[in-house]
């Protein structure tokens, strides 16, 4: 997801320091320092792991072809990992590779002791079928949670690998220090990697969950409902500000690009600002959690396999 750019320091506005003449503002979720966070906590189960197995928890990661905003996103989530103290094994394939080169190599990383988490980064050149790629992977390996044992362990209230976004987005609503049981949540997306899984996660914690997409209707009216909004739609200002609840906590997904090269998310920011409770700026907001995620998961992956 988000990575690959510069970061803008967040704005921090505190509820109740509104300029006059102005409702009260929005308070930005600092997405960077959240993560951050995490990221600190996970380098002593890292060093537990290392010390206990003799080998740090490994994440082995797959790019096929060059898409530059791919490769931006892998070696952000490399050199994450080296920082907490994990390995990562890099492996470039070129665009033109078969179905039969990549899955030998996902074959290869299953049965890699040292490779505790897999990431096939998405997405893969057109000829190659991501579906059959993503089930190929051990579901015990499936640090991005994108198989459809770890999809479906997940729907029956088992997790087993949580997809990165949708956990960090968790992590991001409930700093806020919002009840997420009773409340209304609406979902703008549904797709595997984000939106259905986000659905999951929040009806798990007792929120009523509604999952919005390009067909529904009234999209305003729901938007108008949500005590808590995930925008997963991947484009551009898509939600307006002014749907937006007074109050609400807003997490925005996506992190587009305007054509005048600039970025933005999925809401437009700076009328939701003035109304939501809490809202996740772009970028520094959800981007670096799906990285902060990939690692938790790949060092729960790590301990699990030493649990069997
Ligand atoms: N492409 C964009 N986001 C992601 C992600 O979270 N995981 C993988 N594997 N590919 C992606």
């Amino acid at each position: 997801m988000a990575g690959g750019v510069a970061e803008i320091p967040p704005v921090r506005v505190e509820v109740g320091q509104a300029p006059e003449g102005m409702d009260e503002l929005a308070e930005v979720i600092d997405g960077k320092q959240i993560a951050k966070e995490c990221r600190r906590a996970l380098k002593s189960r890292v060093s537990e792991f290392t010390e206990q197995v003799g080998n740090p928890p490994g994440l082995g990661v797959i790019l096929v072809g060059e898409d530059p905003a791919s490769a931006v996103y892998v070696r952000n989530k490399e050199r994450a990992c080296e920082r907490a103290g994990m390995a990562s094994f890099h492996h470039t394939l070129p665009a033109d590779s078969s179905q039969q080169v990549v899955e030998k190599l996902i074959d290869r990383l299953n049965e890699d002791p040292l490779v505790h988490g897999i990431l096939l980064q998405l997405p893969l050149p057109g000829h190659l079928d991501s579906k059959a790629m993503l089930a190929r992977i051990r579901p015990d390996k499936d640090a991005d949670g994108f198989h459809p044992v770890s999809a479906g362990m997940l729907a029956v209230g088992q997790p087993s690998f949580v997809p990165c976004t949708p956990r960090g987005c968790m992590r991001l609503i409930e700093s806020t220090g919002r009840d997420i049981s009773g409340a209304d949540a609406v979902v703008v997306g549904r797709s595997n990697i984000v939106g259905k899984p986000m659905a999951q996660l929040l009806l798990s914690q007792n929120a009523t969950v509604t999952i919005c997409h390009s067909r529904t209707r009234d999209l305003d009216a729901h938007v108008g409902r949500a005590d808590i909004l995930v925008a997963a739609v991947g484009r551009p200002e898509f939600v307006r500000g002014d749907w937006i609840r007074d109050g609400s906590v807003v997490i925005d997904v996506g992190i587009n690009r305007r054509h005048d090269g600039s970025l933005c998310g999925d809401v437009e920011y700076e009328k939701a600002f003035e109304r939501a409770g809490f809202i996740t700026p772009v970028p520094g907001g959800v981007g670096p959690m799906t990285v902060a995620m990939l690692l938790e998961n790949t060092v729960e992956g790590a301990f699990r396999s030493i649990s069997k």
